[in-house]
């Protein structure tokens, strides 16, 4: 049970949750992989219904839901993203879960998104057009500055996926700095910060928390085999780290 006085102080005009349930101050969650049988996220209605509900329970009153997109690995199209939408909806009303979902996408920066681009064929979230990518594991793509240029001159507002997962970074923490510069958001995910992607990454995680530097917070829930490790995140000290962000989740509440 988080102390209710550690609230107060921390939030001064929020109302002290008085249960674990209320946690996830942010209420809305921008990263997650719900929809059944378009990646590898969730693979039938019952699993989404468990992760939906957690979150919920959790504090979570809106999730957007991003079902991967690549050329190669995910070429979902945004027709049958929509229609996902549509059925995990009719699932939710039929479970009568509190809790309300709507769409984008994570993009990856292949060498077909340019072309994407260009199409404008692209899921947003939030009044900033806001536009969820990755990139790579192995190295960032080549002209990242460049695309991300483009991505914004075009009216979309980057936002770039767990930053801290990306270990060619790690060495080199400024570049974060730097895109971020550039406008670029950077939303953390709530995992690495429970050492489920490893001890470097959750030190990126920390670091960049203690920069000041996270403007989202997203779960990347894939499974409900997720929901513990997640819950590790729930304890005042990081919850404290995470409040001290400059985040935006919470302007996207309808
Ligand atoms: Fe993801």
């Amino acid at each position: 049970m988080l102390n209710k006085r550690f609230w107060q102080r921390l939030i001064p005009n929020r109302k002290a949750p008085t249960r674990q349930s209320d946690a996830c101050f942010w209420q809305v969650d921008i990263h997650s992989h719900l929809i059944p049988n378009l990646d590898d996220g969730v693979s039938d209605p019952d699993e989404a219904v468990t992760c939906l509900k957690q979150l919920a329970d959790w504090g979570i009153r809106k999730v957007i839901t991003t079902p991967h997109v690549s050329r190669d690995w995910y070429p979902n199209t945004t027709t049958a993203i929509q229609e996902g939408l549509a059925a995990l909806q009719t699932i939710i009303a039929e479970h009568e879960l509190p809790i309300t979902v709507d769409v984008a996408a994570e993009y990856l920066l292949d060498d077909f998104f340019p072309d994407r681009l260009n199409t404008g064929d692209l899921l947003t979230f939030g009044a900033q057009r806001y536009l969820l990518i990755e990139t790579g594991w192995s190295a960032p793509p080549l002209h990242l500055d460049d695309i991300l240029f483009r991505i914004q001159t075009r009216g979309y507002t980057p936002v770039l996926a767990h930053p801290e997962r990306y270990k060619y970074y790690h060495d080199n923490k400024q570049a974060l700095t730097q895109l971020r510069e550039t406008g670029c958001r950077l939303q953390l995910n709530w995992m690495s910060l429970t050492g489920r992607y490893g001890s470097s990454v959750e030190k990126q995680a920390r670091h960049l928390l203690h920069e000041h530097s996270i403007d989202f917070i997203g779960s990347d829930m894939h499974k409900p085999s997720d929901l513990n490790t997640m819950e590790r995140l729930l304890n005042p000290t990081d919850l404290k780290l995470i409040a001290e962000q400059p985040l935006l989740n919470q302007s996207l509440i309808d």
